[in-house]
């Protein structure tokens, strides 16, 4: 399939994990791909990763800074005007987590960062995104932590409910021209995640109907359906992917 063939898409936060597999697919199908994150070393390894077409050109680009910079973000949108002069597809990937406990104890400044990154960022991206002319659609990463309780990880369970509404809120506004949809993993082994299973995987894959946890892969799959034209006529919508975590039997 080459679902976005002479497109061009916008990841954040795509070095490793979840953003690098929705990068790898995208191109897979045809794009080429903008990917931001801290670490410009991460991200030449991607893009070296991610390889050049038949004349020689990279599929990726990548361009270092901080998803909550506003000045990182204005470099990115510059880059893209100047070497693509068109974008197709923005995914808010990149997120934090910087705190672990119980959420009356998190600090003011803590619950602000995070709120800064996962919700305001997403909102700032997509607001540039489309002030650079942004042509079909957005995928926002939420967690299945915005729908249930999230011990330990609470404010970041708050953060990426409010990101889930915010996907409401924006397709409506930006309809029909934009689609934008989320989705909501359960815990994908990924360096973020590694917290929640290492030294027990096996116990907390158990707790899944499908007896494993996700691979970034997992969500790569539905982003790019979500992203695509085979999902034209669907946007405010959260995809759960959770290995059936969410379907909590009774009995
Ligand atoms: N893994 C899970 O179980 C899981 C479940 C539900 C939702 N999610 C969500 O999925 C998204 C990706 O998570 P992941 O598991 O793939 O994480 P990951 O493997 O740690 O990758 C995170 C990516 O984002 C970049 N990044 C981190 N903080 C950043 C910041 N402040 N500004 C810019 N880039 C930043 C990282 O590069 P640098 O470190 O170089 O900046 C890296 O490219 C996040 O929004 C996360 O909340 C993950």
């Amino acid at each position: 399939m080459q679902r976005f063939e002479s497109s061009v898409a916008l990841i954040t936060g795509g070095s490793r994990g979840i953003g690098l597999a929705i990068a790898r697919r995208l191109v897979d199908e045809g794009a080429r791909v903008v990917i931001t994150g801290r670490s410009q070393e991460s991200l030449d390894a991607a893009v070296a990763e991610l390889g050049v077409d038949e004349a020689g050109v990279p599929h990726a680009t990548g361009i270092a800074g901080k998803a909550d910079d506003a000045e990182h973000r204005a470099a990115v949108f510059a880059h893209i005007a100047e070497c693509h002069g068109r974008l197709d597809h923005l995914v808010n990937n990149a997120g934090i987590n910087p705190a672990y406990g119980p959420a009356l104890e998190i600090e003011a400044s803590v619950i602000r960062k995070i709120l800064e990154v996962n919700v305001v960022a997403a909102l700032e991206w997509t607001r540039s995104a489309v002030e650079a002319g942004l042509t079909r659609s957005i995928v926002n990463l939420s967690s299945i932590s915005a729908v249930s309780a999230a011990p330990g990880i609470a404010f970041y369970g708050v953060s990426k409910a409010a990101l889930m509404n915010l996907t409401v809120q924006l397709a409506h506004e930006l309809a029909p021209g934009i689609r934008v949809n989320a989705v909501a993993p359960a815990v994908v082994k990924t360096a973020f995640a590694r917290a929640l299973y290492e030294g027990r995987e096996a116990e907390v894959a158990a707790e899944y109907p499908l007896q494993r946890l996700g691979v970034p892969d997992d969500v790569a799959g539905p982003v790019a359906f979500l992203l695509s034209e085979d999902a034209a006529w669907i946007t405010g919508q959260t995809i759960l992917i959770d290995g059936g975590a969410s379907l909590r039997p009774i009995g």
